[in-house]
């Protein structure tokens, strides 16, 4: 059954429908629609983030260790309800159980996390140059945050930004993506059972150019002190600009065309098997997706026919049983994918499946698992012999398809890995340790793995990118702090008469020219 879902500002529900009604469908099976939701137009959503701004006083005055609290029962919460928000997630955007299990629990251990960093908000004593005076710094605030997520992760990455930027004292209008808004909603009300006050957390359903306005209106109103946005590398783009213009530093998490260098030394087994994970689980639709295998020549056809050998026998549909990936997580994906298969030319060689595009009743897959002309099925498709000009070398293509191309010697390997200008994941296959560090030293990107594929971030190392996949901010851990708070400086003098700083210093007599005696 179809749930009706509204926005919530303010801690109350939001009247109609000013921008119209959306469906989120099942993407395994179509005719199950999840929900039916309710869109805000712009001023809605600017009108929430005058809400945000309102609430956030006070939200403040709460102290740091009991909003950190707040996220540890969230934690708790969440993990009670843990199958049934992952038995949702795999409904509405067609993850396999196990993996949306895995995204639960990355909430689970984001709320860990930022329990004990409430207690820890640290700021510094620092000494004076002069006597009588002492030095601080606080962390404060940001102030109104507005979040804007994807549909890929749907309750683990916007936690990612909501735990940290509420606990750090930030009030927040949340935009989830509309094809993931039941998953979102089911987050929402879960931390909301946490006993925040209204306003301080606020959920804006609405489409990507109503929001875009909101934050527009937002901006100029002064309601919005900080965006994080996790989506593509264009809208990013978009969002740095408008951001900039206020000047502000939003945090972007964008796409990615993360490699994986396949070198003589490599555990051939393992790479396949971190390939096969970090090329199509999630269909290839997570930002930290494989993109192109760069395989050094030596190894390239024993590694080709091992992966291919695996990828074919792959087992593909209902992700609510034993499957790598299911659908893909909604049409607009399924389209845009379409354009990146029209990339093959003719001198690549495609592996991988019994076809390529949509897999159905006429283009069928050996050992589908259920009616793949119920949903958005795609075939896994890999795609040997792509040069760097291609566009399928030089593109995010999300979705189950990898590129395939061989290199000679490391730091041809490094060149490539680097070449499309992304920067999000990355990882090596070898053992020799020589090659790891400078594979790490000469890699653009944010996030290297050695010896594990470029998926799989732990909840508490930095994560984001450089070039096209961010503006090199980072979430998670410690140091998504530096996005939800801003460095105060304090001094305070009490020596009871004016200390002029550089000027009134004592200072010892030093013999520059003192040297030992020969
Ligand atoms: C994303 O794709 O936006 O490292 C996040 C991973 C996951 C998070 C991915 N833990 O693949």
């Amino acid at each position: 059954m179809a749930s009706n879902l509204v926005s919530v500002i303010g801690g109350r529900p939001a009247e109609g429908a000013p921008a119209g009604m959306v469906s989120s469908p099942n993407p395994s099976r179509l005719a199950d629609v999840v929900a039916e939701v309710a869109l805000a137009d712009a001023a809605t959503f600017a009108a929430a983030c005058a809400v945000a701004k309102r609430a956030q006083r006070s939200w403040a005055d709460v102290p740091a260790p009991v909003r950190g609290r707040a996220a540890g029962a969230i934690g708790r919460i969440v993990e009670a309800n843990k199958e049934s928000l992952a038995r949702l997630v795999t409904r509405e955007l067609g993850k396999p159980y196990p993996e949306a299990l895995g995204e639960v629990q990355e909430i689970i251990d984001t709320c860990d996390f930022f329990l004990g960093e409430g207690r820890r908000l640290y700021g510094q004593t620092v000494p004076s140059e002069m006597p009588d005076k002492q030095l601080f710094t606080f962390r404060v605030p940001v102030g109104a945050v507005a979040v804007l997520t994807a549909g890929n992760f749907p309750v683990a990455v916007p936690s990612w930004y909501l735990i940290p930027a509420l606990v750090a004292g930030n009030t927040v209008v949340w935009k989830p993506a509309e094809y993931a808004a039941a998953s979102a909603m089911a987050l929402f009300e879960l931390i909301q059972a946490a006993g925040l006050p209204d306003g301080v957390l606020n959920i804006v359903f609405a489409e990507g150019q109503e929001a875009f306005g909101g934050l527009e209106l937002g901006l100029q109103a002064g309601t919005i002190d900080k965006i994080g946005f996790t989506g593509s590398t264009a809208v990013g783009a978009r969002i740095g600009e408008l951001a900039g213009r206020h000047l502000q530093s939003p945090c972007l998490e964008l796409g990615g065309k993360n490699p994986m260098v396949v070198t003589p030394s490599a555990d051939i087994e393992l790479a396949v098997q971190g390939a096969l994970f970090s090329g199509f689980g999630t269909a290839g639709q997570r930002c930290t997706s494989l993109g192109t295998l760069i395989v050094h020549e030596s190894v390239h056809d024993e590694f080709l026919a091992r992966l291919t050998a695996a990828v074919s026998s792959a087992a593909i549909g209902d992700p609510a049983q034993d499957v790598l990936y299911g659908p893909m997580l909604a049409q607009k994906f399924a389209d845009r994918f379409e354009e990146y298969l029209g990339w093959i030319q003719p001198h690549h060689k495609v592996l991988g499946s019994s076809g390529t595009g949509k897999i159905s009743g006429a283009s069928p897959r050996a050992g589908f698992i259920g009616n793949p002309e119920e949903g958005i099925f795609y075939h896994p498709t890999i795609v040997d012999g792509v040069r760097p000009g291609d566009a399928l070398f030089r593109e995010e293509t999300f979705g189950p398809l990898v590129s395939v191309t061989t290199y000679a010697g490391l730091d041809d390997a490094i060149e490539l890995a680097n070449a499309p200008g992304y920067g999000l994941s990355s990882c090596i296959y070898t053992n020799d340790p020589r090659e790891v560090f400078r594979f790490r030293r000469g890699i653009s990107a944010g996030m290297v793995s050695v010896n594990n594929s470029t998926s799989g971030a732990e909840a508490h190392l930095p994560f984001g990118g450089n070039g096209k996949s961010g503006n090199g901010s980072r979430q998670s851990g410690v140091w998504v702090l530096d996005q939800f708070t801003r460095w105060q400086a304090m001094n305070w003098d009490y020596s009871g008469h004016l200390q002029k700083a550089q000027m009134d210093v004592a200072e010892l007599t030093a013999d520059l020219d003192f040297r030992l005696g020969a």
